[in-house]
């Protein structure tokens, strides 16, 4: 038998509370007060403020396993590695420990019979940052190294166990190499550990193989990042207040490790979910011609029953846009595994996603329905515009691109179908031309989710920072003007504005809205100071800090504070459990005017203000 995720969760778990570090709950998919990305994409997305130099409320040693979304590797699904929901388990130092206890406590995990995963050394290889103009080479990181290898018998010469690469691959931050970074962005040097498998060099990746290589035989298990910089505006690097480690490994590849088979579809997070697409559209896989197809099914809908889990409905816009995108794309995949597939059994595949992480992320009496209801709604939705264009590229004698263009525009026909029924008649579509009108008409809304897709911009400007002081009062002047029903339902800043939706049990009046301007103004114009208390949840409720009732807190929180006084929190006039950061002062958002105020649902209203 081989490692389940539940047993792996547990070992991740003890073997870092025994050396003295704190759980912290995971965040949210969908990332609030920050404009980064469109998801949580990494598990250090939460300790952004801490790594930039604010404390944490649980201290300088934390870890977590964070559920992720990656849109941007969605054409890579297919393959034994890729997917676009995994899981991350990380461990960070804030300024406490470095490099040497890093490398230590990360090779103790991989290879400990016990309290690790009990691999192999000889089978582990590493990485180092061969350094550049700007950072050096990492010669502590190759030292440690050395010596680690040396405790177990192994001499690690480079080129050879140990592999030096320039900051394509040994560099990490949100935004990928140093030139990509904006202002503010964090980020450092990294050392990567692979795992090799009974896997032979492909020579079609090039003459020699290395743990860099893409032939299958290395995979990458973990990543320790030495966030020790911060760009600045003239494109140079300041070092951080602390030297931090951020590190994130794969629940899904320690498992394949651990199997010692390299298909993480193979593994226990899929089993079930692989196993029911078999079920349905009666296709092995265990025949290789069926594999991609079955890989990119059971990730698109596990993804999107995680994104559905987040309250996201599926739309034509960022979050809904991908979720419809998914969702989509796995039926036209199912329906080329069987061709009279029905759409209905789509939720049936998504039960298993539900069941496999049931006591984890999901409580299955409550999500089960609200899942299903919104997958079976889509699948139909999609179903009528598949109809809708197949009754109309029968009567077209031919189809050129911008017909197709057409049927996808208006209709929601998607292209691999357009495709696959010109393939019948013989004919071929120009993509290049399909995706020039595509390109040509593509919404606004699209192209900006899409450029998120690709790693998005860090934004950490100082009019973002003034927008997220600027939330907190908005909140609570909408608890003086509408009551306490008001509850936060979601909120997002980027440099030019900030969204905030709320639910309320009546339409609040132009005039309520003014009023709400009116008093957050005020409270600029007073000069109020913020600040922030790191306390214990229950404190903190007590004190009547408003909390986010889709988030999930530690027993520590730390609470940001506005107030004319800067020692009494009690009697602040807002008090929220945040991360921060914020100004230090509220003159200094000088002003705020809300542009837009509308009501984007059942009891559910969204304010736009710059
Ligand atoms: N933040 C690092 C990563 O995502 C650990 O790879």
């Amino acid at each position: 038998m081989s490692l389940t995720h539940e047993e792996l969760r547990k070992k991740f778990k003890s073997f870092w509370e025994k050396r003295g570090h704190k759980e912290v709950p995971p965040t949210q998919l969908v990332p609030q007060n920050d404009p980064t990305t469109l998801f949580t994409g990494s598990g250090m997305q939460q300790f952004v403020p801490n790594l930039l130099g604010e404390p944490h409320p649980l201290g300088t040693k934390l870890f977590n396993v964070q559920h992720c979304i990656r849109v941007q590797d969605i054409e890579e699904v297919g393959d034994n590695r890729h997917d676009t929901f995994f899981e991350m388990m990380g461990n960070w130092s804030l300024g406490d420990y470095f490099k040497k206890e890093q490398l230590n406590y990360f090779f103790t995990f991989l290879t400990d019979k016990d309290g690790g995963l009990g691999l192999e050394p000889k089978r582990l290889y590493v990485t180092a940052f061969e350094g550049n103009d700007h950072i050096p080479q990492d010669k502590e990181s190759i030292e440690v190294w050395q010596e680690i290898f040396k405790g177990v018998g192994i001499e690690a010469k480079i080129g050879e166990r140990i592999f030096l690469y320039d900051a394509t691959k040994n560099w990490w931050s949100r935004a990928g190499v140093p030139e990509n970074m904006p202002p503010g962005e964090p980020g450092g040097p990294d050392s990567e550990v692979f795992y090799q498998f009974d896997v032979p060099h492909d020579p079609r990746y090039g003459k020699d193989c290395h743990p860099n290589c893409n032939c299958g035989r290395f995979l990458e298990i973990g990543n320790s990042v030495f966030m020790e910089y911060k760009k600045l505006p003239d494109s140079t690097f300041e070092e951080l207040p602390k030297k931090n480690v951020d590190f994130g490994g794969g629940l899904e590849r320690f498992l394949a490790a651990a199997q010692n088979d390299p298909d993480i579809f193979k593994t226990d997070v899929f089993n079930d979910i692989v196993r029911r697409i078999e079920l349905v559209t009666t296709a092995s896989y265990s025949d290789p011609k069926n594999q991609s197809s079955i890989r990119i099914i059971a990730d698109h809908i596990k993804t999107a029953v995680f994104i559905i889990k987040n309250g996201v409905f599926p739309s034509n816009k960022e979050h809904g846009y991908v979720l419809r995108r998914l969702l989509r794309r796995a039926l036209l995949k199912l329906r080329s595994l069987k061709k009279d597939f029905k759409s209905e059994d789509v939720s049936v595949i998504a039960r298993s996603v539900l069941s496999t992480y049931g006591g984890i992320y999901f409580d299955i009496s409550n999500d089960e329905s609200k899942v299903t209801v919104v997958v079976d709604e889509e699948m139909k939705k999609f179903e009528k515009s598949i109809s809708t264009g197949m009754k109309l590229i029968e009567k077209m004698q031919s189809v050129d691109a911008k017909a197709a263009f057409d049927l996808y525009q208006t209709y929601g026909f998607p292209l691999e179908l357009t495709e696959e029924i010109l393939k019948e008649r013989g004919h071929k579509i120009d993509r290049k031309a399909f995706y020039e009108e595509f390109n040509k008409h593509k919404e606004l809304s699209r192209s900006s989710s899409a450029g998120k897709f690709k790693g998005g911009l860090a934004d950490h400007s100082e009019q973002v920072i003034k927008y997220h002081t600027a939330t907190h009062l908005l909140h609570q002047a909408l608890f003086d003007v509408l009551g306490n029903d008001v509850k936060q339902a979601g909120s997002n800043i980027t440099g030019e504005r900030l969204r905030f939706d709320f639910s309320n049990s009546f339409t609040p009046t132009d005039e309520e809205i003014k009023k709400v301007e009116k008093i957050i103004n005020e409270k600029i114009n007073k000069a109020l100071p913020v600040n922030f208390k790191i306390m214990p949840k229950s404190k903190a409720d007590k004190v009547g800090a408003r909390s986010f009732f889709k988030e999930k807190y530690g027993e520590q929180v730390k609470v940001y504070y506005i107030g004319e006084t800067e020692k009494n929190i009690k009697d602040a006039y807002s008090k929220e459990f945040c991360g921060g950061p914020h100004v230090k002062n509220t003159k200094e958002i000088s002003k705020l005017k809300i542009d837009k105020f509308k009501k984007i649902g059942s009891n559910l209203y969204r304010i736009y203000a710059i």
